[in-house]
């Protein structure tokens, strides 16, 4: 797993798209159906667009859709994927400048796998700058801290423990809200006049998606071990027990994620 590598996203991206929360997707649908105006969406830290993939069929056709990243190979990579199209335009942005957001007009801010990445301080001015304009919020695929494997292994505990320690360090934002992220964001919002919604998104691989395990498991080493409480070569037993167990065990595991839909009700 190599962060936001094209090939991991792409790996990951099945996957996603069927932990999504459906009825949080179908509140979605709702709130924009019911929209006067043209619907418009802003995908913020977009990858190569899986979110605009999950969502655009679901959506009114009519909607208008702005896919934002600051890395412009993703952002290559996801104009090359959609293809040429009237209603969706990509923008290279550094969402660290809040300010200057393409907010106006913006219906719903969309985004996938990015909001346990970023900070407490980050989320809250966030959230301020989404109620400045009244604008919603479905910030899906949130990692909720929770990893389990069918079958065993003594180190699993401590193994998972280290890795939501790495996943609360500077991702870019400050001190990563990591798991706590969709809680985070539901307290910031519902005192600002939103109707917040979550739903449990986990994925559930088993051996049909034997890849997307392997590569999980490669780049679960890495920060477990760059947290230094484990000690190396007893990570190293327990990877390859790992590895072993998906190949030879047909092994499963549950990654657990939430979603999350806040809409402004005053
Ligand atoms: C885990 S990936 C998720 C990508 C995509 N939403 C998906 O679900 O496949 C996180 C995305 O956030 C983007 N990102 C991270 N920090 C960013 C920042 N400061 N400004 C804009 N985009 C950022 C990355 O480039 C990457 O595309």
């Amino acid at each position: 797993m190599s962060g936001f590598d094209k090939d991991w996203l792409a790996l990951r991206e099945p996957a996603d798209r069927q932990a999504r929360a459906k009825p949080l997707m179908d509140a979605l649908r709702r709130h924009l159906v019911a929209e006067t105006g043209t619907p418009s969406l802003l995908d913020i830290g977009c990858g190569t667009g899986s979110t605009y993939r999950a969502l655009s069929s679901l959506l009114p056709a009519n909607t208008r859709w702005q896919l934002l990243d600051y890395d412009p190979q993703l952002l290559q990579e996801a104009a090359r994927r959609i293809g040429t199209s009237d209603m969706v335009t990509m923008r290279q942005h550094d969402l660290n400048d809040l300010a200057a957001l393409p907010l106006d007009g913006v219906s719903v801010v969309t985004a996938s796998a990015l909001f346990d990445l970023c900070s407490a301080d980050f989320c809250s001015r966030f959230v301020n700058r989404l109620a400045e304009q009244a604008a919603g919020l479905y910030a899906a695929l949130n990692y909720d801290g929770v990893m389990q494997w069918s079958v065993p292994h003594p180190l699993d505990g401590a193994v998972v423990e280290s890795f939501n320690r790495h996943q609360r360090l500077d991702k870019g934002f400050g001190p990563a809200l990591g798991p706590d992220a969709t809680g985070h964001l539901r307290h910031s919002l519902e005192p600002l006049g939103y109707r917040v919604m979550t739903g449990e998104s986990p994925w559930h691989l088993g051996p049909e998606q034997q890849a997307l395990q392997v590569e999980l498991l490669r780049g679960i080493e890495k920060p477990v071990s760059e947290i230094g409480v484990i000690d190396a070569s007893d990570l190293k037993s327990w990877l390859a027990f790992r590895l072993a167990a998906v190949t030879a065990q047909n092994s499963s595991c549950v990654i657990g994620h939430s979603d999350l839909l806040a809409i402004r009700t005053r």
